[in-house]
């Protein structure tokens, strides 16, 4: 593929959320300049698809077309099985405006119990896409599986992580050290796979 993004380039990470943030960050190793979208006072569109792929595509387009840079934007989210997928795209909604993710935590626990079903599956999935002003763009998605446990263990992580459980593992994300949830994330597998596409 003709797309390579230089070691050096600046990028422009199209995340509002300071734990999202961190994480790209840190799975980026320091190749690039970045700047997030924040510190640009870029406007935060509208995520109005049904996808994680296409609201990734649309965040990362709006931040390339607002900047003139390249932008790197993710799209993530929990998925229950017992839900059909939910919260999924909706997951930040779940947790309102004042993003209380104890509440939204609850309401997984509370959803799951109305349906009856025992299935405590569950994924995380994240979508990244870098765009190019005015040119090309690329996405790329990767899931980790595990399952649900109540109530909410851990204080490390963001978010729903402290009531998944990745396959195979004990500890809830939320009860991980943040480099080995690094290694084995939604996120970082996303990444390999952009890697693999781009560097
Ligand atoms: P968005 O991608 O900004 O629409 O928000 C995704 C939402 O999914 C976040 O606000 C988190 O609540 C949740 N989420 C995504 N990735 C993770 C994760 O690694 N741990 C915990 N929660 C996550």
């Amino acid at each position: 593929m003709a797309l390579k993004l230089e070691p050096g380039t600046r990028l422009v990470v199209a995340t509002h959320n300071p734990g999202k943030a961190r994480e790209l960050a840190e799975i980026l190793e320091n190749r690039f300049r970045l700047v997030s979208a924040g510190e640009l006072g870029l406007p935060e569109p509208d995520e109005t698809e049904t996808s994680f792929v296409g609201n990734a595509l649309l965040k990362a387009r709006a931040a390339a077309e607002a900047s003139g840079l390249v932008a790197l934007a993710d799209d993530s989210g929990l998925s229950a099985a017992a839900l059909d997928g939910a919260p999924g795209i909706y997951s930040a909604r779940w947790a309102g405006p004042a993003r209380d993710f104890a509440m939204a935590m609850r309401k997984v626990e509370e959803r799951i119990e109305e349906t009856g079903s025992q299935d405590r599956g569950a994924w995380f999935t994240s979508a990244l896409a870098v765009a190019w002003p005015g040119g090309p763009a690329v996405v790329v998605e990767g899931r980790v599986d595990g399952s649900l446990t109540f109530p909410p263990r851990g204080d490390k992580g963001f978010g729903y992580d402290p009531i998944f459980v990745p396959e195979n593992l004990d500890l809830t994300f939320g009860e991980m050290d943040p480099a080995a949830k690094d290694a084995m994330s939604h996120r970082a597998r996303a990444f390999a796979k952009l890697k693999a596409a781009l560097l």
